[in-house]
């Protein structure tokens, strides 16, 4: 299995790639489970993460807090995407797993350097600033890592947060910036791509028709996001976006796109936390990201489905 740690501002989405992560030991073993400010203040992400590893019956998995603000602006959260809690839905019990003590960004450089390098992946779900953070930190570890898989960006989708930008991206640009030009192989999961990984009713009764806590929660989260998008987008189904992340490392097969080069606006006021992704390749800038554009989304679901009713 392919050693991961996972960034992440739980979030429903994020709660169910978190899910399929730790449903599929064979594929991945999760080192740790990195909080991020994003969705929700940061006592909300870590708390809610350690909820997931919980219901996942997996309170041994490592969580730790990271950094609670951007590293040069001010925090955007979704509250009206996730709810006041993230985790908006179910009823849900306080964790009482432990948090570990030492920080996400210690726990990031000093992983990276005890583990031989390039074995460790980092999969990004939320804004970039706890991987950033210790790239700054300690820009030894750079050169280290086996490969980040992310969600965030878009191209032909454009923005959620703004006209032109994906949250992930908009909350944190600096952060951003700092990844796509670290030189670290990337897999980035735009808008493109999770818009087409829809929560159709169907595929919220399967979740459900699985008769676990799990897939019940899972269920009742999907059908809390999919009343927002109805609103929003007025498709039948709200897009499924971090689960993309772990389910490429589980199947890549699943999934199509490009080695373009994509690089992230941080000074517009108009654009601010665009990735302006060269699709057509109408620069000679070099490529930095295998940007993907395409999945199969009933492979998709069936993985998910399949690896949630294991717990
Ligand atoms: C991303 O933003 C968050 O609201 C979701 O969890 C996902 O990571 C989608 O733009
Ligand atoms: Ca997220």
């Amino acid at each position: 299995p392919r050693k991961i740690i996972i960034d992440t501002d739980p979030g429903q989405d994020d709660a169910v790639a978190i899910l399929l992560a730790l449903a599929s030991p064979e594929d991945v073993t999760v080192l740790g489970i990195t909080a991020v400010a994003g969705n929700v203040p940061l006592a909300l992400t870590e708390k809610n993460a350690r909820i997931i590893c919980e219901l996942a019956g997996k309170p041994e998995t490592r969580v730790f807090a990271g950094c609670d603000r951007p590293l040069a602006r001010k925090l955007v959260t979704a509250e009206h995407v996730h709810g006041k809690t993230g985790l908006d839905g179910p009823q849900l019990a306080a964790p009482t797993m432990p948090l570990q003590p030492q920080h996400a960004v210690d726990f990031l450089i000093d992983t990276l350097r005890a583990e031989p390098a390039h074995t460790v992946t980092l999969c990004v779900l939320g804004p970039l600033t706890n991987i950033a953070e210790a790239f700054r930190r300690a820009p030894d570890i750079i050169g280290r890592v086996q490969q980040i898989v992310l969600m965030g960006g878009a191209y032909f989708e454009v923005g959620n947060i703004t006209p032109a930008a994906e949250f992930n991206i908009y909350v944190d640009p600096e952060a951003a910036e700092i990844v796509f030009k670290s030189g670290i192989p990337l897999v980035v999961m735009p808008l493109d791509v999770t818009h087409k990984a829809l929560t159709t009713r169907a595929r919220i009764e399967a979740f459900r028709a699985l008769g676990t806590e799990p897939g019940r929660m899972v269920a009742e989260w999907t059908d809390f996001f999919e009343r927002f998008d109805m609103q929003k987008y007025g498709s039948e189904g709200a897009p499924l976006h971090d689960p993309c992340v772990i389910a490429y490392l589980i199947d890549p097969a699943l999934f199509k796109g490009r080695h373009i080069n994509v690089e992230i606006e941080t000074t517009s006021a108009l654009t601010l936390g665009m990735t302006v992704a060269d699709w057509w390749g109408v620069t000679d800038r070099p490529a930095n990201a295998l940007f993907i554009g395409d999945l199969d989304a009933d492979g998709f679901y069936t993985l998910l489905i399949d690896r949630i009713g294991r717990l």
